[in-house]
């Protein structure tokens, strides 16, 4: 492997994100809604997922493919029993350069508090949580099992005692459900060494019927922050990031560091697919190229049936290689309710499988 994997589109191959568990104890409706995920819903068999040893051995191959990062996903990660070891496996690898992987992991936080010192112990580096809320009411029918905003501070207060800065908080903006949040959330955050992120709803999946109109533009998002805070716009802080960052402002009218930052993350209004440079490995093992593809790699059937790591790692580079990937680039040239042809024929995935 040279490390220098190029697709059609002349994007590297940079970021490898990991779905550990196809399982979630939340219900947030734009992602698992109860009326799909009730009990009557196949979940993949322990059987089907990938084994530590198994998705440390390809991550091993994509780091020297080119991959700097890793982000741990799910549905939900800390569900993975003893995820702390598959932790502390990535983190003993390497990347072509020689150095350790920029290691992260998205989580809902329900049992970070548990669970912080045992990944920080374990060499994680950075941590994402989703919070849709201040307002526990609005939470707790965001998340649709009744847990408590409390509890998801709890979390990440308990990561930051053990260490972990640079925490970030994806908050998902659904006009008419939370946006009466963007401004609570905000002064929250504002100061506290956590970066804030807004993310437009998304078209993701097949079953949470989004719709255009619950969509709030990052540029209104950041109108009303303005109405009350005074920002300025950060340099990228490495290419194809998806969130566009601003700084909140001192009275000076300059980026203050203690007060922090905002990021808003535009997959509908202003696609970022230019730069893509993020590959999906799914719970079961199968390899996606785009967060709205339709069908994946079997790298799984390679690894069972006894491939070599030579074997894979020839594999998975001509993956790479014919990507053209850009679903929200086209999306966006098309009508609100006109799909890309091609791009996601057929059923497509859901986040929960794949990992946001
Ligand atoms: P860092 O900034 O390095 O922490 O990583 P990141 O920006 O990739 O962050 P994160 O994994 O927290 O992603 C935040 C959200 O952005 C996800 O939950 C998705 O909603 C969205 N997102 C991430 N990657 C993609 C992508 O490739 N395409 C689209 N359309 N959305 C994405
Ligand atoms: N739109 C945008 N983001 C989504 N997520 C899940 N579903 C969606 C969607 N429809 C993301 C959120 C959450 C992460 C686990 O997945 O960012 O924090
Ligand atoms: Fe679970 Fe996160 Fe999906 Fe909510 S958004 S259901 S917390 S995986
Ligand atoms: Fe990448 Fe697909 Fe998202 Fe575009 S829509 S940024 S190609 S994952």
């Amino acid at each position: 492997p040279t490390g220098r994997l190029l697709d059609q589109l002349g994007r590297p191959l940079r970021d490898l994100r990991i779905s550990v568990t196809d399982r979630c104890n939340f219900r947030c409706q734009y992602c698992m809604p109860k009326e799909v995920f009730d009990k009557d819903y196949k979940y993949l068999p322990h059987s089907a997922l990938l084994s530590f040893e198994e998705i440390t051995r390809l991550a091993r191959l994509f780091l020297a493919h080119g991959v700097r990062k890793i982000r741990l996903t799910g549905g939900e990660p800390l569900l993975r029993k003893n995820l702390e070891a598959l932790v502390a496996q990535l983190a003993a690898l390497r990347t072509a350069e020689g150095l350790p992987a920029d290691l992260t992991l998205t989580t809902n936080a329900s049992l970070l508090a548990r669970k912080a010192r045992a990944l920080k112990d374990a060499g994680l580096n950075r941590l994402t949580v989703s919070l849709d809320a201040l307002d526990d009411s609005v939470f707790r029918r965001m998340n649709d099992v009744d847990f408590g905003v409390a509890e998801v501070l709890d979390g990440i207060e308990a990561a930051q005692a053990v260490g972990f800065d640079r925490i970030k908080v994806n908050m998902v903006v659904q006009r008419g459900t939370n946006d009466d949040q963007i401004l609570p959330m905000a002064r929250f955050f504002r100061g506290t060494g956590v970066a804030l992120r807004f993310i437009e709803y998304m078209d993701v999946g097949a079953t949470n019927g989004w719709r255009m109109d619950q969509v709030l533009p990052s540029a209104q998002v950041r109108e009303r922050l303005e109405s009350e805070f005074s920002l300025v716009p950060l340099a990228p802080g490495s290419r194809g990031e998806t969130a566009s960052r601003w700084g909140y402002a001192d009275g000076e009218g300059t980026h203050d560091p203690a007060l922090g930052e905002v990021g808003f993350i535009s997959s509908v209004t202003e696609a970022f697919c230019g730069d893509c440079n993020r590959a999906r490995l799914s719970t079961e093992g199968k390899l996606y190229l785009c967060l709205f593809a339709s069908q994946g790699w079997d790298l799984r059937g390679l690894l069972r049936t006894g491939a070599s790591d030579a074997e894979l790692a020839a594999a998975i580079a001509p993956i790479w290689q014919q990507r053209s990937d850009q679903y929200s680039q086209l999306r966006s040239s098309l009508p609100a309710d006109m799909a890309p042809p091609g791009a996601a024929s057929g059923r497509r995935i859901e986040m929960s499988y794949i990992g946001g």
